[in-house]
């Protein structure tokens, strides 16, 4: 008899084994299980993941499909999820079972870890799967030691593999490019092998979102349809690996990108892959995303539970070109708006290398004195003096060749000592791998706060992906550096929410470069896009909303697309963390007067648009028309955006399916719809109607107009 341990407690509570006769570790969130099946030779196959049974003995009729993680080397001839190389060239790895444990964790989640082994090399693998049962969310990584007495190299070490037997598989990737993240395509996989991934190494996700959709069976819809939805909580190369073999089973392996990326584990060392996260919704993508959502909010965003602060930035408002007077009449620009917190952008560093443009200064912390000839000290006394808050700008993980810091310390530099340097952006990234240049990135923010304690807020850029790749590190192994580097950036990540736990980060990267469930665990929000042009936004955000919380993403109101009103423009921008990067002057009086009701709104809404249900009802791909809806925990009151892009005359709005049809609400209650955020600052009552009529008739909101937007709240009455 194989020898099984059950160990409970990493947290409070134990509970009872999920190990029953047909050696079956069962693993159920409130809707899905994952279980996992001991063979009777002793290797672990993954039996089932798919919608939870009630009879959990029913688990055990249905047949085993693949091994859990399939290694190079043995009887599998698709992609392995692992490989390892041993010291005497043999390339196999053979895992069996040795036990597992499963314990519950403080946060509520459940934990569950099978150790397996390799008899003949001692190599041992350890899976990890937690699991939220309330948010159905599942995360699933490894941790491989060498047990045995001679170095080996990790070729591969996915962080899972899911096998799913459903015969047709229909992939939705997001991807794209500076100011045109996320767009979404879906595929259908046929026989052979896709790939997603980035080797950008840092601004790792530029051309592609590290997140996916596979549509089981059919394509998923917003609301029906089943669908597993991923992503990889790592800031750096990722790769997901979707293979459907001849059978038709559709292997999904997930990971860090091992492109030049071997590494050699020395005898007892041991190499932690990151999380990837994962859900199963059997009502399309709307379920999936708030599954995200809740989840995100919950357990793994920063302060994901907290407020978060409207704010006015200079970088469109200015670019480079500002000075002190200048900021200190946008502070006040600020306030007037009615806005959190005044955010200074790139621009304000640099001596010898003034920071005039993007191609100079990156390295050098220190205020351009003829800028800003009293620092910083002058804009945190202006933005208290204005009862605002005070935001920084940085990118300290990036330099420029022509700075100081470059001409000090080269060494520093991820770059090729022997060929000519090429550069994006005209900067260099920096060696994170370095304990050293982990040292100098914390103190650029520990120095700053230091000096200024009352900065509440750093914008994070990182705009360049590793170019030249080659660490100056004495001693350093090549292959190690695109994972050490973001190892190195967590370090130091670590270390500034220790000392500073109050401050809230926007992750950004040159747009939305770095949008990823790590970074999120030390970011407060991410920057989706450079490109504001609310059009684009809209498909952005819809992009990026399938996964994160729109408290998560960043929305500024700017002067991209002048032909569509600043209530449009602001509009998209509520559907988000709203924020403005626009001058009083590119206003009129009225737009800026409808500019300060719309804040006062969004403020009285920010905790259902923020932290509510999102129900996105009218697709942008679909046509000249998009909808959302927020809907406040417990069924509560509602918000309503509606948007008509660039319809063609009475496109579509005379007809009864043009009606939106919201979402989320009670059917059995009554509720008022008033339209709000109108141009005249004055209130629309709609009319009341039962949840049911405005789930299942509708409501003629759309119109024939270009580049219109309303806004609705939709409250029990
Ligand atoms: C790229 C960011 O995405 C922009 O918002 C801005 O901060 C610039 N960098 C500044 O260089």
């Amino acid at each position: 008899m194989r020898k099984r341990f059950l160990i409970g407690l990493l947290g409070a509570l134990a509970f009872t084994s999920n190990m029953d006769a047909e050696n079956l570790i069962i693993m159920e969130t409130d809707n899905t299980a994952l279980v996992y099946d001991v063979a009777d030779n002793n290797r672990l196959y993954q039996r089932y993941f798919g919608k939870k049974l009630k009879n959990r003995a029913d688990y055990s009729q249905i047949p085993n499909t693949s091994e859990a993680l399939i290694t190079h080397g043995m009887e599998d001839y698709y992609e392995p999820a692992i490989h390892i190389n041993h010291d005497d060239g043999n390339n196999s790895l053979l895992l069996t079972y040795v036990s597992h444990e499963e314990s519950q964790l403080s946060d509520g989640a459940n934990l569950t870890v099978i150790t397996l082994s390799d008899p003949v090399y001692n190599d041992e693998v350890k899976l990890y799967i937690t699991y939220y049962p309330e948010h159905d969310i599942f995360k699933s990584h490894t941790e491989i030691t060498n047990k045995g007495n001679k170095p080996i190299s990790l070729e591969k070490y996915a962080s899972s593999m899911l096998h799913f037997t459903n015969g047709d598989y229909y992939l939705t990737q997001f991807n794209g490019d500076w100011a045109s993240e996320a767009n979404a395509s879906e595929t259908k996989l046929e026989f052979g092998k896709k790939q997603l991934d980035s080797k950008l190494g840092s601004r790792a996700d530029m051309f592609c979102s590290p997140f996916f959709q596979i549509g089981l069976d059919s394509p998923a819809s917003e609301n029906q349809g089943d669908l597993l939805v991923g992503t990889l909580a790592w800031t750096g190369n990722f790769r997901f690996t979707f293979e459907v073999d001849h059978r038709g089973e559709l292997r999904v392996i997930s990971g860090i990108n091992p492109y030049f990326s071997t590494r050699t584990l020395k005898k007892g060392e041991t190499f932690t892959t990151p999380e990837f996260i994962f859900t199963l919704s059997d009502s399309g993508r709307g379920k999936a995303s708030r599954n995200f959502h809740d989840w995100a909010r919950d357990h793994q965003v920063y302060k994901g539970n907290e407020n978060r602060l409207t704010l006015l930035n200079n970088w469109e408002a200015t670019y480079f070109d500002f000075d002190e007077n200048k900021l200190i009449g946008l502070i006040g620009e600020a306030k007037d708006l009615g806005v959190d917190m005044f955010l200074l952008d790139d621009g304000w560093f640099g001596n010898k290398y003034p920071r005039h443009s993007d191609t100079q200064g990156l390295g050098d912390w220190k205020e351009t004195a003829n800028k800003l000839p009293n620092g910083i000290g002058a804009l945190t006394e202006a933005a208290k003096k204005n009862g605002i808050k005070f935001g920084l700008w940085i990118e300290p993980e990036m330099v420029n060749p022509k700075s100081e810091l470059y001409e000090k310390h080269k060494d520093w530099v991820i770059t090729l000592p022997n060929r000519d340097e090429y550069y994006f952006r005209n900067q260099l990234v920096l060696d994170l791998s370095n304990p050293q240049v982990q040292d100098y990135v914390f103190d650029i923010v520990d120095n700053l706060m230091t000096k200024y304690p009352d900065i509440a807020y750093f914008k994070w850029d990182c705009n360049s992906p590793i170019t030249n790749i080659y660490s100056n590190y004495e001693g350093k192994n090549q292959e190690n550096l695109y994972v050490d580097h973001v190892n190195g950036l967590y370090k130091v990540l670590d270390r500034i929410q220790e000392k500073y736990p109050e401050l809230m980060m926007m992750m950004c990267s040159g747009g939305g470069g770095r949008t990823d469930y790590e970074g999120l665990k030390y970011f407060t929000e991410f920057w989706p896009s450079d490109n504001t042009d609310p059009v684009e936004r809209l498909y952005i955000q819809w992009g990026f909303s399938q996964i994160f919380p729109v408290k998560t993403l960043a929305a500024h109101v700017t002067t991209w697309n002048r032909q569509s009103p600043v209530k449009f423009r602001t509009n998209v921008a509520m559907m988000g963390k709203l924020g403005f990067d626009i001058k009083l002057a590119d206003m009129t009086k009225e737009e800026a007067e409808y500019c300060k009701r719309a804040i006062r709104n969004y403020n009285e809404l920010k905790p259902i648009i923020l932290d509510g249900d999102q129900y996105r009802l009218v697709s942008p791909y679909e046509g000249q028309h998009a909808a959302t809806m927020y809907v406040g925990k417990n069924e509560g009151d509602a918000v309503l955006f509606t948007f008509d892009i660039y319809p063609r005359y009475k496109s579509g709005i005379f007809k009864s399916e043009a009606n939106v049809k919201l979402d989320g609400l009670n059917p059995d209650k009554k509720y008022k719809v008033t339209e709000i955020d109108t141009n005249d600052g004055k209130n629309r009552e709609i009319g009341e109607y039962s949840g049911e009529y405005l789930m299942k008739i509708g409501l003629p909101l759309f119109t024939g107009n270009r580049l219109n937007s309303r806004v609705f709240t939709i409250n029990k009455v």
